[in-house]
């Protein structure tokens, strides 16, 4: 359990308490580097969302996701009598949208259950999901469905791929029906970068980037945990804007001990990570083809930041680029054509290792 008080994102809530003020006609894709904040920052404006909205709110982060069912399982949340087996009380849909609380998943009875699951069908799942937030739009309230990680769903099939189906039934909520807001949160700048390039969803969806704090708002945060001048430049020189490295160095009795271990932690598994691929060499597989990954280029990529913070994404090449933000070392951001490392600390450790490869 964090003891740290949410600091305000003031930028990012506004930002989408504006899209949610207006008729929902684009999907709205949260993107941003490792551990910027984007689950908290969501779950956050959940709560302090009026009760007019309400949330279907999908983390599937810990979920196990191999099959079209395990999906849809994830999905709904069942509603269970206190031995373990489905209600049956609750038959009609205004009944079960009246016991709706402000977040969860999708409720579902037994009786739609069987329909849901029949046949393997996503639009089975989501013409019950169209019906379910039409009533709610009927009681006069507005909803709004989360999935936080999306892209855990890989490459699950049903007939064809289940993230088009998905894709076209968002299309479905907002550009079409105006019936729900859709927002999907990724930390998989892979993901976002796929969907960029998506012909079916030109035009039809936003970006929002939830990115590590900026100066002002990591000096704002550590001034409330008591940090001196002195510390405030010490925790942002080390760990820039990345809330969770944020917390260690609050959390830390020493805070000049804390940055040294951070880095140095960072630095080693970087070291270890490029010596593995010196000594062994690795592949990837992109466009179902496999590559082999060219250690002097990997290193000739990194060098690009001894004196950089972000460059071009277009000035390296595609193999290297996919290794190393599949490698969670650079993050890719499509929407303004750049990559740069996941936090600073990265480049810190980067700059520091790559001196001597
Ligand atoms: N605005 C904030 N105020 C205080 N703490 C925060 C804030 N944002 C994030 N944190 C802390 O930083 C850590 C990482 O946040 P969170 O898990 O929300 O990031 P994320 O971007 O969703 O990560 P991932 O990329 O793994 O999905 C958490 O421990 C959280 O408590
Ligand atoms: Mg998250």
């Amino acid at each position: 359990m964090s003891d740290i008080e949410f600091h305000n994102r003031e930028k990012e809530t506004k930002e989408i308490r504006s899209i949610l003020d207006s008729r929902p006609t684009l999907i709205t894709f949260i993107y941003g580097p490792i551990n910027s904040g984007k689950t908290t920052m969501v779950s956050h404006l959940i709560e302090e969302l009026p009760a007019d909205y309400v949330v279907f709110y999908i983390n599937l982060r810990t979920k196990f996701l191999a099959s079209y069912d395990d999906f849809i399982e994830s999905l709904f949340e069942m509603e269970m009598e206190s031995e373990g087996a489905l209600k049956k009380g609750k038959e009609t849909l205004a009944e079960l949208v009246s016991s709706i609380t402000k977040v969860a998943g999708i409720p579902i009875t037994k009786e739609f259950l069987d329909y849901v699951f029949k046949d393997n069908k996503p639009k089975n799942a989501f013409s019950y999901i169209i019906k379910l937030f039409m009533e709610v739009k009927a009681t006069g309230k507005q909803p709004v469905l989360i999935l936080d990680e999306l892209q855990k769903i890989g490459d699950v099939k049903v007939n064809g791929s289940l993230i088009y189906e998905l894709f076209n039934f968002f299309i479905d909520l907002t550009k079409e029906l105006h019936l729900a807001h859709v927002f999907v949160v990724t930390s998989d700048s892979l993901f976002i970068e796929r969907i960029y390039n998506e012909a079916m969803l030109q035009g039809r969806c936003r970006y929002l980037r939830v990115d590590d704090f900026d100066e002002a708002t990591t000096v704002a945060f550590l001034e409330e945990h008591d940090f001196t001048d002195d510390e405030k430049a010490a925790a942002w020189n080390c760990c820039g804007g990345k809330p969770a490295y944020l917390l260690e160095l609050i959390r830390a009795d020493d805070l000049g001990r804390e940055v040294d271990r951070l880095l140095r932690m960072r630095a080693g598994e970087l070291k270890t990570f490029l010596k593995t691929l010196k000594e062994l060499g690795d592949k990837v597989t992109m466009k179902e083809e496999r590559y082999d990954v060219s250690y002097e280029k990997i290193v000739c990529v990194l060098k690009m930041f001894s004196d950089e913070e972000k460059i071009d994404m277009w000035s390296i090449d595609e193999i290297s680029k996919y290794y190393l933000v599949r490698n969670n070392i650079l993050f890719l951001d499509p929407d303004r054509g750049i990559v740069k490392p996941q936090s600073w600390l990265d480049l810190l450790a980067i700059r520091e290792v790559i001196a001597d490869a």
